[in-house]
């Protein structure tokens, strides 16, 4: 979602802004800007659609040595240059930058602004207006009134700010959305997160809540309700060819190309004496308590049903799992000593964050499962367990998806009794899934055909499983639709025939996944079933249950660990469909890597 950039230091701007952009793309976008300051003049670009085009777009024979940059994902107006940020005000004196949204910028529009024509109709808009209005009537300094507009506001905002009557500084602010500050040597940044700076330095601060920021090229100065703040800073391990394509097309086929890898580095990050495990006060915490109450958004929810498998399976705790914007505002009735684990990529989702917040108000342990060391929900819970899967820059989720499901394996198991211990070696059976993703990978160009045979001209697509096929048919279903536009479901195999088989037309695609025995044959009579009424369905099953009709055979892993290897399949399959059908597989229309609005 929006990303945010500035810069001030010696050097020419517009590059350093440009390229930070680009590696904020991943986070999903629809127009882009920046605002670059030469001389005390600035100079304002902006473009609905690409960097490339916002690039092209670019004057770079002005010699500016500060600016802000911002991606939009429009959430008030349509995209448009009008609602691209850097927004100007109505005088042009400042230019503002904003990610997350204002709630109450149509009534502070009204009291102050009415006698005001705004260009957009975004909420930036009337932001940066009224620092310029308080300005004005007030003949108060940039950061007085700047300050007294963050008094009035509601809602959530990271902001940059550059005022033509200040020059060579750069004014920033949080509440509720990330903003780091990039610390350098005759240099100083402000970005959404430590990959659009890391191009420039390594060394980040991290803002908090209600934090005001002023940056020179040779100073930061912190400060919250008017006393400084100091904070270290911390250096960002990020490789640098981590965000790198190499040579995939996409960051998608890299990053499920990465996956087998990924597990490995789990194993090795939570293997302590031999055994994997995790520590001791997570442990401690979580067995304290009576219900487990995980709470997470999209792939990651998804991940989360898997993971209710796991802690009731090994650990025999009771789980419940809820989507984040549903338990915020109509939260369950709650046992008497809860624990509560958020699963969240980024680390930053807004719905995620809003139920945490409800959380520690209702002063209950959380532990928070992320890929970013130092995210918001990490800063903000008890605990936090990382997924160490790298960065994760497609929109849609792999890599991530599986390390959270790997993760949450060793959280269960590290709580279960020596007896399944004795039994179940996790270790070993999750580098034996490792081995097999990476047989499934190699078979990538059959998925392709797949891809070419089933999905070409498909409007509706099917996955069927039951049990933690069924999990696995939800998240493979979120796959393709996200990024080719099929519409497709995920359902239990065995309710397709108490409604939704109505809509099985001729060669509706229905690809079923069958890696439990247990169901297998039921399941098996429910293909007949969408045999029967003209479906078109294609099998992943696991090599002991597959029989000589079947499409594709996964290799044999253990039965508890079939949804890290049995999402593979699927993964490619959405991955290939997109590319048939020539759409961007990294960024889908409409979504957002990190959404950072409720
Ligand atoms: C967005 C992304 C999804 C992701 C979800 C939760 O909607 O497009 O891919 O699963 O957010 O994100 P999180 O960072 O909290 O896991």
């Amino acid at each position: 979602m929006c990303g945010i950039v500035g810069y001030i230091g010696n050097e020419q701007a517009q590059p350093i802004l440009l390229t930070g952009l680009e590696k904020l793309e991943y986070r999903g976008y629809d127009s882009a800007g920046i605002y670059v300051v030469e001389h005390q003049k600035g100079y304002l670009f902006k473009e609905v659609g690409r960097i490339q085009q916002l690039k092209e777009a670019t004057d770079y024979s002005i010699c500016a040595t500060y600016g802000i940059g911002h991606t939009r994902w429009a959430t008030h107006g349509v995209p448009s240059t009008q609602n691209a940020h850097p927004h100007q005000s109505f005088d042009k004196r400042f230019t503002l930058v904003h990610n997350g949204v204002i709630e109450n910028y149509q009534e502070l529009k009204e009291t102050y602004l009415s006698h005001v024509v705004l260009q957009g109709q975004t909420d930036t808009e009337v932001i940066v207006s009224l620092i310029a209005y308080f300005a004005q009537e007030k003949q108060w300094s940039a950061k007085q009134s700047f300050q007294y507009v963050l008094s009035l506001i509601h809602g959530s905002y990271a902001f940059a700010l550059i005022d033509n009557q200040t020059p060579d500084v750069i004014y920033a602010a949080k509440h509720k959305s990330p903003l780091l500050v990039g610390i350098g040597s005759q240099f100083n940044m402000v970005c959404s997160d430590a990959m659009a700076g890391i191009h420039q330095t390594r060394q980040f601060i991290e803002l908090h809540d209600g934090e005001f920021v002023t940056l020179t090229k040779a100073d930061v100065s912190i400060e919250k309700d008017g006393h400084i703040i100091q904070r270290q800073s911390y250096t960002a391990q990020i490789d640098a060819s981590d965000l790198e394509k190499g040579t995939y097309p996409f960051y998608m086929l890299k990053e499920i190309d990465e996956q087998p890898a990924v597990l490995r580095r789990i194993i090795k990050e939570y293997t302590k004496d031999n055994q994997l495990d995790i520590p001791n006060d997570v442990k401690q915490a979580i067995l304290t308590s009576d219900r487990i109450h995980i709470i997470a958004c999209g792939t990651s929810y998804h991940a989360g049903l898997v993971g209710k498998y796991y802690l009731e399976t090994f650990a025999h705790i009771p789980t419940e799992v809820h989507i984040a914007s549903e338990f915020s505002y109509h939260p369950p009735l709650i046992s008497g000593k809860p624990f509560f684990i958020f699963i969240s990529q980024s680390g930053e989702t807004a719905d995620s964050r809003q139920a945490l917040v409800k959380i520690n108000e209702w002063n209950y342990p959380s532990l928070t499962l992320t890929n970013v060391n130092g995210s918001t929900l990490s800063r903000e819970s008890n605990y936090t367990l990382l997924l160490h899967a790298g960065p994760e820059i497609a929109v849609a989720s792999t890599k991530a998806y599986i390390a959270q499901m790997a993760v949450l394996s060793i959280i269960a198991y590290a709580l279960s009794h020596d007896t399944l211990k004795d039994a179940f070696n996790l270790s070993y059976e999750l580098s034996l899934v490792s081995n097999a993703m990476e047989s499934i990978i190699s078979q990538k160009d059959d998925i392709h055909i797949f891809a070419k045979t089933y999905l070409k001209d498909a409007k509706h697509a099917f996955f069927i499983g039951r049990g933690l096929d069924y999990l696995v048919s939800l998240e493979a279903a979120l796959k393709l639709k996200e990024i080719s536009y099929i519409q497709t479901e995920g359902f239990a195999a065995g309710e397709l025939k108490h409604g939704t088989i109505a809509l099985i037309e001729q060669n509706t695609p229905v690809f079923t996944i069958i890696t439990q025995d247990e169901t297998s044959l039921n399941t098996r009579g429910n293909i007949q079933e969408v045999k029967a009424r003209g479906a078109k369905t294609c099998t992943f099953v696991m090599g002991k249950l597959a029989t000589k009709d079947d499409q594709f055979i996964l290799p044999d892993v253990s039965k508890y660990l079939s949804p890290l290897l049995s999402i593979v399949p699927s993964q490619l399959l959405a991955y290939y469909a997109t590319l048939e059908l020539g759409y961007d597989v990294d960024k889908p229309r409409n979504l957002a890597k990190s959404v950072t609005v409720e």
